[in-house]
């Protein structure tokens, strides 16, 4: 045995000495992944699997403390790598070793670990920071909602930054265990499953777990003074609703669109399949911001989308994107037609469930609604541009785009798609173009000319719906138009805040 271990030892040593010249010299993994419209978002060189982010908040500073620590896997010979944060940072270690570290441009975090880490090897860093998340900004914002009783991490491209270290691209997913610490009467929201909580000497540490791969925007923090509600669908499925102590007014009609979450996942599973996570639910925290955010299980909806009393139709588009945006993510943030294109046209179905208007005749509402000359057919929704990611177009021309597919393909092929699309690629990512193919595959149809005109185009289609029989526009009253269908202003509510594009949503 003995001897053994020192002849390995000696061919150990050559192939050591070998190594040199074949071996890439290690070098700085990217400062980005290489998204077009955000060239610094996401980090190279190496892959994440797990996020373990155990915090302590008090709400009366907005003082947050804490440790993440990262598991992940080099993709490449790294010298350094770097992790996208806003906080101050006071301590990183790399597989236990002290590493140097700087915070440079946007949102960057370099590490450089006291020795090279190679290709394929697992990675494990430790990153020990605090600060004030509310007033750290960024491009004029912060993603932290402060309340008057806590504070709330939701935002989209970007809330990670003010509260966990990460590789903050939707291409690197990962599992999330998230712990926090708070004052005896604070709750604490986040995604998944709540695994307990613990009391001692006037604080309590809240334990949520998500199983399931999640992108670094989909993850989320609530803290506050909040009434949890736990329940189970009619098929098993953990429900869990949170709604602040001080919605005032709007208590009653918040929960009576949350409390719906498990008969509507329900309903929409009959459209996209299998719910793809182990838990469903959603939080109203007391922020004065007017939209919702599809945060993975754990929904994010602000007060004010029930200051006009119920809203289910806001509950079937974030639970929609459960499956389109959440399990099945955009490959780059020019995707995003597969997120808001899918939940739109799902608010859409609802409408026609509800008798308030058929998918159809949505589609021929918004296609007269605004004229050849509006600044809305400007923007293309395959490709809107990172100033124009979340403007009207890519939900309302994209969900045109997605009926102009049904009446291309036919109901039952539509379905199909809808259908096979999320349980085709599960957890993972997309683009627009894979949309298609995989579309053609079902369909059997050359798609081209119909993606060209409704997505890649800036300008009006000079048909309402591909194949749609014209009937809405048709007759003496063409250039009028049609009637509003009775669901049109509450579907229209859903992302009116950010009807100028803007993915921080803040305040306007
Ligand atoms: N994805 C959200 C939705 O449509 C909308 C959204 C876009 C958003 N940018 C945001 C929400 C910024 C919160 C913050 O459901
Ligand atoms: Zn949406």
């Amino acid at each position: 045995m003995r001897k053994r271990l020192i002849v390995s030892a000696a061919s150990a040593l050559a192939l050591l000495l070998a190594v040199p010249a074949s071996a890439a010299t290690p070098s700085p993994g990217a400062a980005g992944v290489g998204d077009p419209y955000y060239p610094t978002y996401g980090n190279g060189g190496y892959d994440v699997s797990h996020y373990d982010i155990r915090l302590k908040y008090q709400p009366a500073t907005d003082l947050l403390e804490g440790t993440t620590t990262i598991l992940a896997t080099a993709t490449q010979d790294l010298s350094r790598f770097n992790l996208d944060f806003v906080l101050d940072v006071q301590q990183v270690l790399v597989n236990g070793r002290a590493a140097r570290f700087a915070s440079t441009g946007e949102a960057e975090l370099e590490v450089t670990p006291d020795r090279p880490i190679a290709k394929g090897s697992p990675v494990t860093v430790v990153v020990r920071y605090s600060g004030v998340p509310g007033e750290v900004e960024r491009d004029g914002y912060s993603a932290w909602l402060r309340t008057p009783d806590g504070g709330v991490a939701a935002n989209e491209p970007v809330a990670a930054w003010w509260w966990f270290p990460s590789n903050d691209h939707p291409t690197d997913k990962a599992t999330f265990d998230v712990s926090v610490l708070v004052p005896d009467g604070t709750q604490v929201i986040s995604n998944g499953l709540s695994t307990g909580q613990s009391s001692r000497a006037g604080w309590t540490r809240y334990n949520w777990r998500q199983t399931k791969p999640q992108a670094t925007y989909l993850a989320t923090l609530a803290i506050g003074r909040f009434d949890v509600r736990t329940d189970t669908t009619p098929s098993g499925l953990p429900v869990i609703t949170a709604y602040s102590k001080d919605l005032g007014e709007n208590d009653g009609a918040a929960r009576a669109s949350v409390e719906r979450t498990g008969e509507l996942v329900d309903w929409l599973s009959g459209y996209f399949g299998e719910y793809p996570f182990t838990s469903v639910g959603g939080y109203v925290p007391n922020v004065p911001t007017g939209y919702a955010l599809e945060t993975q299980t754990q929904i994010f909806y602000s007060p004010a989308q029930f200051a006009r009393g119920a809203n289910t139709s806001v509950v079937v588009h974030e639970l929609a994107h459960q499956w389109y945006g959440d399990s099945v993510s955009v490959q780059r943030w020019s995707d995003i037609w597969l997120n808001e294109g899918f939940a739109r046209y799902s608010q859409w179905l609802w409408s026609e469930h509800e008798n308030e208007g058929t998918a159809q005749e949505l589609a021929d509402y918004v296609y007269s609604y605004y004229p050849a000359d509006n600044a809305f057919w400007t923007v293309k929704p395959g490709d809107p541009g990172a100033d124009h990611q979340f403007s009207s177009a890519v939900y309302d021309r994209g969900a045109v785009a997605v009926q102009a597919l049904r009446n291309t393909v036919g109901d039952e092929k539509f379905f199909q798609i809808l259908k096979g699309w999320p349980a085709e690629r599960r957890y993972g990512n997309a683009t627009v173009q894979q949309f298609q193919t995989y579309a053609e595959r079902i369909s059997g149809k050359k798609l081209g000319d119909l993606f060209t005109t409704w997505l890649f185009t800036p300008s009006k289609p000079a048909v309402p719906s591909a194949g749609a029989p014209a009937k809405a526009v048709a007759g003496p009253a063409s250039a009028a138009l049609p009637q509003e269908p009775r669901s049109w202003k509450k579907i229209q509510e859903t992302n009116s805040l950010h009807d100028n594009g803007s993915g921080h949503g803040h305040g306007r």
